[in-house]
């Protein structure tokens, strides 16, 4: 039997009837550029996310650059993130026109590293973008301690809903930071049916600017007080994701069932590392990421099979050849690079079945001879 890396079909199968009727009556009202269903889809993410104010947009790559450009940020900027994570992460850092500073990741939970953080700042730096990766928190608390004189920019885009424990509260994904920023993309455990994205924040001021910055920088249609962008969070897209969001628990808790069975199956077994989560974390495991001796042997072995895997990420940002101009050379970020070499993520969507999670199980075992 065949097992994807992720099967949107099984999803879209349970809720097809939901979604259906939510799209056809934003088509029913011809009401497509923001409107009610963009209107209630952020109440209920800043809810979530115990968050004041909450902004769509048109991608968790948008939400970013909103992020960036309403703190500021431009030429002669330097913002400190990690290498180790989705392109867009870095890719917005330059598009402002900002200088990205990498510094390496944390080996056990592949999130930026405090320390690293720290010692990378100078007088030019403006910001700092941790990535909560694979559904997991970065510690934003510790860079907050750590860096108290420079906004935080949380990408959250692998990761809403995820939440960490400090001193017996939960705080959730975007809570803590200046900014949090959320995509939508299909494949995040809250999906639409193309791109979407979110910003949140707990300032008026700096949410008040945000909505100004999505519609062409202006409060007032025709009145530009700067050149903002066409950034929306399609009517459509709100509308199914306020469909999928009454599951958006339930997804992610099965998820960490799955993880759970693969961290017991795997735990023999010397070869394989499964996925550290830190104590105060609870993980939505966007991914569920081991580290593998021999990896990419372990990946064609588990392609014979028709297993889907997939290397997140096979390149870290600061080796990227766009970025050649910063002159980072091999080496630098060791961490990021030997997670590169290491890292291998296996199907953990809700609805994997317990005989698809065996059979995924018994390959990677018997690729090890167990
Ligand atoms: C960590 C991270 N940042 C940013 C993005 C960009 O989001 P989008 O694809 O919605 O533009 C993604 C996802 O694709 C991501 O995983």
């Amino acid at each position: 039997m065949p097992v994807p890396l992720l099967d949107l079909r099984a999803q879209h199968a349970r809720i097809k009837d939901e979604v259906v009727r939510a799209l056809l009556q934003v088509v029913d009202d011809q009401l497509f550029i923001l409107g009610a269903p963009v209107e209630q889809l952020e109440r209920a993410v800043a809810e979530l996310s115990h968050t004041r104010f909450a902004i769509g947009c048109a991608s968790g790559t948008d939400a970013l650059l909103l992020a960036l450009r309403v703190l500021n940020i431009g030429r002669g900027d330097e913002v400190i993130t990690t290498p180790f994570t989705f392109f867009a992460t870095a890719g917005t850092i330059h598009n402002v026109g900002a200088t990205p500073v990498f510094a390496d990741i944390d080996p056990a939970t592949f999130n930026l590293s405090t320390a690293h953080a720290r010692a990378a700042a100078t007088p030019q730096t403006r910001a700092v973008v941790p990535v909560d990766l694979f559904g997991q928190m970065a510690p934003l608390e510790e860079l907050a301690a750590a860096l108290p004189h420079l906004p935080l920019i949380e990408d959250a885009a692998q990761s809403i809903g995820a939440r960490r424990r400090l001193d017996g509260e939960w705080m959730m994904a975007g809570e803590r930071a200046t900014i949090g920023t959320f995509s939508f993309f299909p494949s995040k455990n809250l999906g639409g049916y193309g791109d979407g994205g979110m910003v949140v924040t707990q300032d008026e001021r700096l949410a008040t600017r945000l909505r100004k910055l999505r519609v062409h920088g202006g409060a007032t249609q025709y009145f530009h007080e700067e050149v903002g962008y066409n950034s929306r969070l399609d009517a459509l897209q709100a509308a199914v994701l306020l469909a999928k969001l009454p599951y958006l628990a339930e997804w992610s808790a099965r998820r960490r069932e799955h993880a759970a069975y693969y961290d017991q199956a795997f735990a023999d077994l010397a070869d394989v590392r499964t996925p550290t989560i830190d104590a105060r974390n609870e993980s939505i495991y966007n991914q569920y990421t081991l580290r593998a001796e021999r990896r990419d042997a372990l990946q064609e072995h588990l392609k014979g099979r028709g297993i889907g895997s997939a290397i997140y990420y096979p390149l870290p940002l600061h080796r990227q050849p766009c970025f050649a101009y910063l002159g980072y050379r091999e080496g630098t970020c060791p961490e990021a690079e030997r997670a590169a070499r290491e890292v291998l993520s296996l199907p953990v969507y809700p609805e994997l079945t317990r005989a698809q999670q065996d059979e995924t199980i018994a390959a990677v075992r018997s690729f090890y001879g167990r």
